[in-house]
């Protein structure tokens, strides 16, 4: 795995740091307030279980997970959902976690389709933001690092559904997904 890594970008340590503070932030915005936080699967779920550890008032977890309709229609965000949420969202504070936010299309379908289920509020923490490649626009309420447009993986984020489990946000070399 590591000799198919061009260099780190973000250390583990940057990551621990940047989450603690992005949870400290949501428990100050969200104090007495009933929040559920929506994790991305698959992308999301370990940045979304540490801050969801970071977080120090009452809140719910909950996950979606939601696919384009095939490479052809990537580009385009029509999205399906394969897995919903358990619970109602009516009059509560939803927090939509997620690993990466590149196009925006991603993040634009969820907040269309969990909007319309009546929450108090709907926000967006993304552990990175590559703005660069940005479609459509979008609010990134709690972030983490702006990167630039290189391949990056490791946190969740994935090449082909390997290098999730790396411990760093890596830039993958080249050869590996040219080849
Ligand atoms: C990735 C990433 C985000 C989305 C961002 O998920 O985890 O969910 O793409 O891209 P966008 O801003 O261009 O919409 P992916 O579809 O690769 O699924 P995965 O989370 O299961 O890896
Ligand atoms: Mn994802
Ligand atoms: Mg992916």
């Amino acid at each position: 795995m590591q000799q198919d890594i061009e260099r780190v970008l973000i250390t583990e340590e940057q990551i621990r740091e940047k989450i603690k503070e992005l949870g400290a932030q949501i428990s100050e915005d969200f104090r007495g307030k009933d929040l559920v936080v929506v994790g991305i699967l698959k992308g999301a779920a370990l940045f979304c279980a540490d801050l969801f550890r970071a977080i120090s008032i009452p809140a719910e977890l909950d996950f979606m997970r939601i696919t384009s309709y095939g490479a052809a229609t990537k580009s385009t965000g029509v999205h399906r959902v394969l897995l919903d949420l358990d619970y109602t969202l009516e009059g509560r504070h939803v927090l939509i976690v997620e690993d990466i936010v590149d196009t925006g299309l991603t993040i634009k379908f969820l907040k269309e389709y969990l909007s319309q289920r009546g929450p108090a509020s709907l926000s967006v923490a993304a552990l990175l933001d590559k703005p660069s490649r940005r479609k459509v626009e979008v609010t990134i309420d709690y972030r983490g690092f702006e990167v630039p447009d290189f391949f990056v993986v490791g946190m969740g984020l994935d090449y082909a559904e390997k290098y999730r489990n790396l411990r760093d946000i890596c830039i993958l070399k080249p050869e590996i997904y040219k080849s």
